[in-house]
């Protein structure tokens, strides 16, 4: 699946918004930061498989994100010590690169089709330090529905509150448990009401927040994220902590967003892809500036810490696979953005990056 999809097909109209009174004027919903010390802004980092590591996460942060989620980490996976483990292991992290401890609050994402299997995983990841279970019922990935993971339990509500209520006795009462919806499986009035379930079962486990994102299984990543469901279940249940999800690309998004739905924060994903500064961004609005584009300066400075964070990370083989659709991503901000997008695509280690970043970035 392309990263940037649909992203030319944005619904939502940013005109008539005025975003940076919505932003500067906006007060945090206390239960955030009590519930996840340090989630200080209406916003965060969300799960991206194959993009969200630790490389990403950090150079997010770096540019103000309070709080992010990992990719979903397959519970058999986790079990087996394999490699979502791996990947999700801050003790190696801290051990190998400087800045590892930046890592946190942090909720680590699990997915996987059997309660017991999916509790026992949540309970090694809260023994690991993530400070946040996040439980994934939404991922739309054809073979992860039909191995009935994810997305797939959306059509199967009893299936899913036995889910959640399984991972939430296992794991410690002091760590919050969350979970990660769409607005259903599909456009049937079952669904809306299995949906309805799901959601409430949720709440009543004593789930800290939902995060949905606003369009159906079956529809994937097509067509526009249904940003009045977030408002018309926000009207119901205007008592709960609700997060949002679906067409986040500029940093007015994300208040419009809180604005036109009421929901709590708001998850930033293919928008921050190759676009940390979309964090900074969104703190300047908030602190009454305008947003600045990213100069050449920075980002050579972010194009340089996220492929030695990667190295650090995945090994350089690896960091160098990663790093390329990451480059095409953050060729975007650059003048000569073909150019810089062409020479990108060639990457394979540590001393290709580098000699892009020194033709096309380097300031004098
Ligand atoms: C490549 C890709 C990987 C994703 N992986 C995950 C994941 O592992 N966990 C998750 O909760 N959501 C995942 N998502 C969904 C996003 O977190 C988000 O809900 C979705 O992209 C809608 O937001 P957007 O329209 O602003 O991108 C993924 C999305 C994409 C495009």
């Amino acid at each position: 699946m392309s990263a940037s999809a649909s992203q030319d097909e944005r619904p939502h109209s940013t005109t008539s918004y005025d975003a940076a009174s919505a932003a500067r004027q906006y007060e945090l919903d206390q239960r955030i930061p009590q519930a996840v010390p340090g989630f200080d802004a209406p916003f965060f980092q969300a799960g991206l498989a194959g993009y969200s590591d630790a490389a990403m996460r950090i150079v997010a942060r770096r540019q103000g994100c309070p709080f992010c989620v990992t990719e979903a980490l397959l519970d058999r996976l986790l079990l087996a010590g394999g490699r979502g483990f791996a990947k999700a292991d801050l003790a190696d992290l801290r051990e190998s690169i400087p800045g590892g401890e930046e890592d946190h609050p942090l909720a680590g994402q699990i997915i996987g089709s059997q309660p017991g299997e999916m509790a026992r995983a949540a309970v090694l990841l809260a023994d690991q330090g993530f400070e946040v279970i996040d439980v994934n019922l939404a991922c739309p990935v054809k073979k992860i529905a039909r191995k009935y993971r994810g997305g797939h339990f959306l059509a199967h509500p009893e299936q899913a509150s036995a889910v959640l209520r399984v991972v939430r006795e296992a794991v410690p009462s002091a760590i919050p448990c969350t979970v990660k919806l769409r607005l259903a499986w599909d456009d049937s009035p079952q669904a809306a009401l299995d949906f309805e379930r799901i959601f409430n079962s949720a709440y009543d486990l004593g789930y800290a927040w939902a995060t949905v994102h606003a369009r159906t299984v079956k529809q994937k990543y097509i067509g526009p994220s249904d940003w009045r469901f977030l408002a018309e279940l926000t009207a119901r249940y205007d008592d709960r902590v609700i997060f949002g999800s679906g067409d986040i690309w500029q940093p007015e998004d994300i208040f419009r967003m809180l604005s036109e739905t009421g929901v709590k924060a708001v998850a930033v994903a293919r928008g921050c892809i190759g676009n940390p500064w979309i964090f900074r961004q969104a703190r300047q609005l908030m602190a009454g500036q305008a947003p600045s584009p990213p100069t050449i300066a920075e980002q050579r400075d972010v194009l340089l810490q996220h492929f030695h964070i990667s190295v650090a990370i995945n090994g350089e083989r690896l960091a160098g696979r990663m790093m390329r659709k990451f480059g095409i991503m953050f060729s975007r901000h650059h003048p000569s953005a073909g150019a810089v997008k062409e020479a990108f695509v060639k990457v394979k280690s540590r001393a290709d990056w580098e000699s892009v970043v020194s033709e096309h970035y380097d300031v004098l």
